[in-house]
């Protein structure tokens, strides 16, 4: 372990297990076809369902001249999933480059929420180039006390 940043632990890739760190590499690649002509910041995301033979959707970040339309990473990769099926994930992994303010990117509120809305027990990546570090967290740890409702789950 190289660190702890919030409820979180940042440890080499290298110790995690082999289908995590393919997860990892598919959001790296994953990253290369964000669409993202204004913020010029491209997210990377991969998504990895919950069953027996474990099935990855990616996704990055689409952009909008109507800047409030864009679609982040997590989500591309949430709706590809779900309208594929799939409504249980174990994990998923977000790479971006923040390299400015040396930070890892974590998932937005919007797809914080968006994540928990099809479980509570999703573990999540982060990675930044150029470094073997991952900041692994959890969806709860990065939304507590998520709003339920009476006619949610
Ligand atoms: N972005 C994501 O793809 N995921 C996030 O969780 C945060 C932000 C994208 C949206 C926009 O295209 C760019 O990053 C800059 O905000």
């Amino acid at each position: 372990m190289a660190g702890r940043e919030g409820d979180s632990e940042i440890v080499d890739v290298s110790s995690l297990e082999p289908k995590i760190q393919e997860l990892i590499k598919t959001s790296v690649e994953a990253r290369k076809l964000a669409y993202c002509p204004y913020s010029k910041f491209q997210v990377g995301a991969a998504l990895l369902s919950d069953e027996n033979e474990p099935v990855m959707y990616t996704g990055c970040n689409v952009e909008n001249v109507a800047y409030g339309m864009t679609i982040c990473a997590e989500r591309t990769a949430i709706v590809k999933a779900v309208s594929d099926g799939k409504q249980k994930f174990k994990a998923i992994a977000v790479a971006a480059d923040n390299s400015v303010q040396d930070k890892f990117t974590s998932p937005c509120g919007t797809c914080r929420q968006f994540i928990i809305e099809f479980g509570s027990d999703v573990d999540v990546y982060l990675t930044k180039p150029g470094s073997s570090n991952v900041l692994v967290t959890t969806i709860e740890s990065l939304l507590p006390l998520s709003f339920r409702s009476t006619f949610g789950h």
